[in-house]
């Protein structure tokens, strides 16, 4: 008959991309336990076993780390939306700053900055985009690595707008499931979508400086309303002014009309093509002076072709995945003076910039915005140059 093996005493020393606390096995091999804090000792109950890793879980706390604290939110350790709710705000910066320079030195093989900036706003009260989910009587949010639904009538990362809607829901849950995708604006109105076929909802405006952004319904928006008006000016000071840029993965053109004010000529390519639409309209609604040209094409196909002249800037902002494969060589073939990064992922960033600098970029800044307190997800900007 098979025994489980007793629990074993860990010391966790960091926080790992994915949210868990990193620690070590008498052997020498890591452990990785959610719900830790970097200074804990905890007693952990080992729940997978590979020949060079394993995980677990917490079965005590045996000495709380100093950046222990008790979670603003109720279902903190039930919701998957939030992993660090039980971590000091400041802990959750420093860690975030860990995990970018660990990516920047063991994927990319660089030398990271020595410190690492970590821009920040309120750790609550921020998100201003949010899918909440309905099943058997309950409204709320995915549990933790499941597709069961945690009940809840209010989050304390949502904006006071979205909550008001999560409070609704919750008061009439329907029958059956049911999905939404709440998003608000910077005027507070809010867009309830049901997701399903024939999904219909309205538009949302944000303000990007002077400039209104209309942004359809399931398109792409910077989420973090106290943090995003940040992200933009760092952009937009990173870019510089010059006669030429190219934007990929431009969305409904958070960035691009900050461009379409800084260069002469603004190539954008977005292959949504309702976000494509979005930054159409966007652009001749805020009557910028560039000359503008749209590319509603995969940016894996935009670079296979590249149009007209070398740019003196490339901008980018991709998904998760970062450039496709092959993408940062055909970028660094394009030869612009300054690229400009902006990243949802250390590790495809990473990734990435080893190409860049393998041929010839370097990296001469690297700033990370904390977009997404209370969890692990990190977002940061790199300026490279030739
Ligand atoms: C992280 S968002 C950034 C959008 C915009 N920069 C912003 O800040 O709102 C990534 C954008 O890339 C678009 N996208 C995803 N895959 C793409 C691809 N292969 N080629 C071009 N655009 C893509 C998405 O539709 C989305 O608008």
């Amino acid at each position: 008959m098979a025994t489980e093996t007793p629990p074993v005493v860990v010391e966790i020393d960091s926080l790992a991309a994915g949210g868990d606390g990193v620690g070590r096995l008498a052997d020498g091999r890591v452990v990785f336990v959610p719900w830790t804090a970097p200074g804990d000792q905890v007693l952990v109950r080992l729940t997978e076993e590979r020949k060079r890793f394993a995980r677990g879980e917490v079965s005590e706390v045996l000495r709380p780390s100093p950046d222990r604290r008790s979670p603003p939110c109720p279902i903190a350790g039930e919701c998957g939306g939030c992993a660090w709710q039980h971590i000091d705000y400041p802990a959750q910066l420093a860690a975030k700053a860990g995990i970018l320079r660990d990516a920047i030195e063991r994927i990319a093989g660089l030398t990271s900055p020595a410190e690492i900036p970590v821009r920040s706003a309120t750790e609550l009260g921020y998100r201003s985009r949010a899918r909440v989910f309905a099943q058997a009587g309950e409204v709320g949010f995915r549990r933790m690595r499941s597709h069961e639904v945690c009940g809840t009538q209010a989050c304390p990362v949502l904006v006071p707008e979205l909550n008001a809607v999560l409070g609704n829901l919750a008061q009439a849950p329907p029958e059956g499931e049911a999905e939404w995708l709440l998003a608000v604006g910077d005027g507070g109105e809010v867009s309830i979508r049901v997701d399903g076929p024939g999904a219909k909802a309205s538009a949302i405006h944000l303000r990007v400086g002077e400039d209104p952004l209309r942004i359809g319904p399931g398109v792409f928006f910077q989420a973090n309303a106290a943090l995003r008006g940040q992200l933009a000016q760092a952009v937009g000071e990173a870019c510089g002014r010059g006669e030429r840029v190219l934007e990929l993965y431009a969305g409904a053109g958070f960035f691009t009309l900050g461009l379409g004010r800084a260069f002469a000529q603004v190539t954008a390519v977005e292959s949504n093509r309702r976000a494509a639409r979005d930054l159409g309209h966007n652009l001749s609604a805020a009557d910028v002076p560039a000359d503008v040209a749209i590319h509603p094409i995969p940016t894996e196909d935009y670079l296979a072709d590249p149009r007209g002249p070398r740019p003196d800037v490339v901008l980018l902002d991709p998904p998760r995945t970062g450039l496709p494969k092959g993408g940062p060589e055909a970028l660094a073939a394009l030869g612009a003076e300054r690229i400009v990064y902006v990243s949802c992922d250390p590790a495809t960033l990473a990734r990435d910039l080893r190409i860049l600098t393998e041929r010839g970029y370097r990296l001469s800044a690297l700033t990370a915005f904390d977009l997404f307190p209370q969890t692990p997800h990190i977002e940061a900007l790199a300026i490279l140059t030739l």
